[in-house]
């Protein structure tokens, strides 16, 4: 379904990813691109630092969170020679299409866009004004997104549900703009959500997420994986008595990890009573530490050799801007009439 597609995915800088983020966002979003490129489709793969700039405005926490989201693509097996692997802000063209769209995007698409809303009713809540601490850049991300889409002529965007109107309203604005010139000056972008990929449940059960302190760790040692997955919930019920696996939050986090044989059997050792909890504890931990100790080998090289990493976002930028300047050569030759 991707052959001879261009497939875009933006990230944004948002603090140290776990083993949540990794195995639900992470990986999927590289195997995606590997398999756009595998059949002859493209690959643009880029941090959204302008996006990131409406929260962080403290310029070493933003640079660190840089860091970290380029090692961590790096280490999970992004191949920077064969994605487009860039720094929005080093995309000048991103912005300027971004002010030609503005002129072609209705300001009640915008009032409608989810994160907008949120934060209104986020104000609403705490019986704040309305736009109490929302800047011009939050509300008008929708745009700002639509433009790294359409630069690229992109096809495919993979996006989490989240995201669906986002890129709704690339496809609105391009199909506008497209309708006033008759004329297809921007490829209309479809979405894509993978229904297949895990959602990790966290230590408490709930979905791991950082916001509940809930994770297990990605890329620090082997101890504090360790820490946390034996803090995993569990009951009082001894190793002999027969239990269900659906019902043991272990199984459910080896499920996003393990393979079918190994799931199997830590399946069968919970049903016929031969697995306590410690047990399935070290099955997990193992599991985690097989899945992350190459990437996070390799994610420590790069932290520590970031010069590379600067050069790889430079080299992915020089490669990836002639596309984003057809595109803003074709819409300024349109809307100025040359
Ligand atoms: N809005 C996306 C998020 O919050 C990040 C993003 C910015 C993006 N521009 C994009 C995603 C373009 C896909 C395409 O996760």
């Amino acid at each position: 379904m991707f052959a001879g597609k261009t497939i875009l995915t933006g990230v944004k800088p948002t603090g140290t990813p776990h083993l949540g983020n990794y195995l639900g966002a992470i990986k999927p979003a590289i195997e995606l691109g590997q398999k756009a490129i595998a059949q002859g489709g493209k690959h643009y793969m880029f941090i959204a630092d302008y996006h990131a700039i409406n929260a962080e405005k403290d310029p070493a926490v933003l640079n660190q969170k840089m860091k970290e989201i380029a090692c961590i693509y790096l280490a999970g097996g992004l191949d920077p020679k064969k994605s487009y692997f860039y720094r929005q802000s080093d995309i000048p063209e991103i912005p300027e299409i971004t002010t030609i769209l503005y002129a072609y995007t209705p300001k009640g698409f915008m009032n409608k866009a989810h994160a907008y809303k949120a934060a209104v009713d986020k104000n609403r809540a705490a019986g704040k004004p309305d736009d109490d601490g929302i800047n011009m850049g939050l509300y008008t991300y929708p745009t700002l997104m639509a433009a790294d889409i359409l630069s690229y002529d992109t096809d495919v965007v993979p996006v989490g549900k989240d995201q669906v109107q986002h890129v709704e309203i690339a496809r609105d604005i391009a199909g506008a703009i497209n309708a006033h010139y008759e004329k297809e000056l921007l490829r209309l972008p479809a979405y894509y959500v993978d229904d297949q990929v895990a959602v990790v449940p966290g230590i408490d059960g709930r979905k791991m997420s950082k916001s509940y302190g809930n994770v297990i760790p990605l890329f620090e040692d082997d101890k504090a994986i360790k820490k946390a997955i034996f803090s995993i919930k569990t009951d009082s019920r001894p190793m002999e008595e027969p239990k269900d696996p659906d019902e043991i939050l272990v199984y459910e986090i080896y499920k996003s990890i393990a393979t079918p044989e190994q799931l199997q059997e830590m399946g069968d050792g919970l049903r016929q009573g031969r697995l306590g909890y410690g047990h399935i504890k070290n099955m997990l931990l193992d599991a985690v530490i097989n899945e992350v100790s190459a990437a996070r080998e390799k994610y420590n090289y790069y932290m520590n050799h970031y010069d590379e990493v600067e050069a790889m976002l430079e080299e992915g930028a020089a490669r990836a801007r002639p596309a984003a300047q057809a595109v803003l050569k074709r819409l300024k030759d349109a809307v100025f009439g040359r």
